[in-house]
This record gives structure tokens, sequence and C-alpha cells, in this order.
């Protein structure tokens, strides 16, 4: 089995002083189990902070968001080397929240993966289907349309450098997750259609993560999820002690 990944996306939460109370905090909960990636996403302006502060921590630091061009008259982005500079490895693509507030497309999406590429971090595409297209049955379709769009022109190479997480709109802070089951039956679809895209290997190396209304409730079912490699938290990531409550416990590890 690969690496396993626990991200926490804080979204538009903490500020710098909040930023640096948490990994207080979180310290006490380190290291993660091993075969864990804790990667921690925090708004553009407490990175900086959080890259003093996960000096030295086996926590990895990831964006939110990026903008495709390196630089230029663009008002209120973020380009991936000032990314790089501010010691991220890891940036969230096409999360439903950038898709539906900011009206970002499917080929927006893919500019921004492939500036992630081209400056060696890894992209974290999120992909996921509407309460309306699940209830038309359409969530494979739709699914194949956002990494079919957004992966258009790269190779196999640059592909299996990606997480994918899958993240239903309907199940994101809405606290009605998806079953392990609805998310296991997703990431195999994912995997079948970049499998036809790509070669079967490479389907099977991309880590594919579940998000949406993740707790510490429900994350051990979604840990034992054949073919889910972790998870994408917003909310339950806030709170330093209820995000470490979210560590794979024993005897959730997937069966070979
Ligand atoms: P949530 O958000 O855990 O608060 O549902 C998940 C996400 O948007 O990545």
């Amino acid at each position: 089995m690969g690496e396993r990944y626990l991200v926490a996306n804080w979204k538009m939460h903490h500020t710098v002083a909040e930023s640096r109370a948490w990994v207080a905090a979180f310290r006490a909960f380190l290291p993660p189990p091993s075969g864990v990636q804790v990667v921690v996403c925090p708004p553009f302006t407490a990175l900086a902070a959080m890259k003093e502060e996960l000096e030295g921590l086996p926590v990895a630091l990831g964006a939110q968001n990026l903008h495709w061009e390196d630089k230029g008259a663009f008002t209120g982005e973020v380009s991936g080397p000032m990314l790089v500079e501010h010691g991220c490895r890891y940036v969230i693509v096409g999360h439903s929240e950038r898709r539906t507030l900011a009206g970002e497309t499917d080929q927006e999406v893919g500019r921004k993966l492939r500036a992630a590429l081209r400056h060696g971090l890894t992209p974290i595409l999120c992909v996921g289907e509407g309460l309306e297209e699940r209830d038309r049955r359409e969530t494979r379709l739709v699914l194949r349309r956002q990494y079919g769009v957004g992966l258009k022109g790269l190779g196999a190479e640059d592909v299996s450098r990606l997480i994918i997480a899958y993240e239903p709109v309907w199940a994101i802070g809405t606290g009605r997750a998806a079953t392990p089951g609805e998310a296991a039956e997703a990431a195999a679809w994912i995997r079948e259609g970049l499998g036809e895209l790509y070669g079967r290997e490479v389907a099977e190396r991309i880590p594919v993560l579940y998000g949406g209304s993740v707790s510490p409730r429900n994350v051990q079912g979604f840990w034992r999820a054949p073919g889910i490699d972790g998870c994408l938290v917003g909310g339950a990531s806030l709170e330093a002690e209820r995000f470490a409550g979210l560590f794979p416990r024993e005897g959730s590890e997937v069966a070979e």
C-alpha cells in the first residue's frame, strides 16, 4: 500500500496567531501513525508563519488555490512560485467552493494543474457531483468530465504525480457525508476512467482521497474503505485535537 493522506483545508479560517496556536496544540499528537502524511492548507496570509511553525515537524504545508500564470496583472491572485517560496509542497486545485463561488471552469482547473506540476507542487485535484447530478445518477459522467477536461494534454508521468480528492458537493460542510461504500464506488470509477486514459498501473498508483463532512465519528470507515487513501477535511480540521482524532486507528488498514 502507498502513502495515505490526512489533509486539512482551513478555508477562510485562522489568523496568523490562531494558526500558531493550532500548531502548538497539534504538536502533542505527533508523529502521526506511520504511512500517513499530514498536510495543512491554511489561508495564504498564514503560510509564512506556518512555514516557520512546521519546521522540523512531520506535517507538510499546502495552499488552497493558485493562479496558472507565474506573475502578471492578476489582482488578488497568488502564483506557484510564491507558494513554493513559502514552503508549500501541495496545493488544492478545483475545490467545489472555487468552482461555484469564483466560477472556476474545468479548463481553468486544468491550467492550474499544469502550473502546480510545473513548479513541483503536488496538486490535490477535487472532483465531485452535485445533489441533482447524483439524483440523476450522473456521478460517473460528471467525474469523467471534471478530470477528463482537467487532465487534457497531460502525460502519464504528470498524472502520476497527482492526488485526487472525491468531494461530492452535497457532502461538503453539510454534516451529511457520503458512506464509505459510496466513496469507494466513486474512487473505483475514477481509477477506471484514469486507467482507460493512462493505463491501469498509473491509475492504481494515484492516491484518491474522500472529502465532505469527515468527522471523528465517521472517519474510520473512510480509512477502511477500499481504494480510499485518506481524507480531505474542512470543518473537523479547525481545532487541533479534533483533527488529530481523525488519525487512522489500528485495524483501519485496508487489506492488500
Ligand atoms: P468539510 O469540507 O469537511 O467541512 O465538509 C471539506 C472540504 O471542503 O474540503
